[in-house]
């Protein structure tokens, strides 16, 4: 049994602890926002939230969430400011890697929510999109970081 917080309400399921958190979302729970890309910690379409920071949830056995807190792209509930700085920009083009790149920007703007461009490369580089969008996911997140009085939401802060 592994139970753990999951946008904000506790779940409790029977399932291996070594199953990547990754299959345990889309699977277990039907939340299919967060995607697989390689499998292997190396392209961030997996990207969710463990405890305010981003991790590779295909790379991480549910075990590793046992009593923690986990946050997919629905946690943010489609009004994020990264969210209508997405639809602004018109970032996505096929769409695969984004709910992985807005979950590394979240957990990037809670952690600093005034990046720099060099800020912003070095806390994307690990979300790769083969439709080139590198350009408008910068200036989104670069939109919302400039926003005097932004603040993270309670989820990404913890
Ligand atoms: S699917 Fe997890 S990093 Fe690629
Ligand atoms: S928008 Fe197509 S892979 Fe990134």
């Amino acid at each position: 049994m592994v139970a753990f917080s999951l946008n904000g309400r506790n779940v409790e399921l029977k399932v291996d602890p070594a199953t990547p958190l990754l299959w345990v979302l889309r699977d277990h729970l039907g939340l299919t926002g967060t995607r697989f890309g390689c499998g292997m910690g190396l392209c961030g379409a997996c990207t969710v939230h463990l405890d305010g920071a981003a991790i590779r949830s295909c790379s991480t056995p549910v075990s590793q969430a046992a009593g923690r807190s986990v946050t997919t792209i629905e946690g943010l509930g489609g009004d994020h400011p990264l969210q209508r700085a997405w639809v602004e920009h018109n970032v996505p083009q096929c769409g695969y890697c984004q709910s992985g790149q807005i979950m590394s920007a979240a957990a990037l703007l809670a952690s600093n929510p005034q990046p720099d461009e060099e800020n912003i490369r070095q806390a994307m580089s690990g979300n790769l999109c083969r439709c080139g969008t590198y350009h408008k996911v910068q200036r989104a997140i670069l939109s919302v970081a400039a926003v005097e009085h932004w603040q993270p939401a309670a989820e990404d802060a913890s």
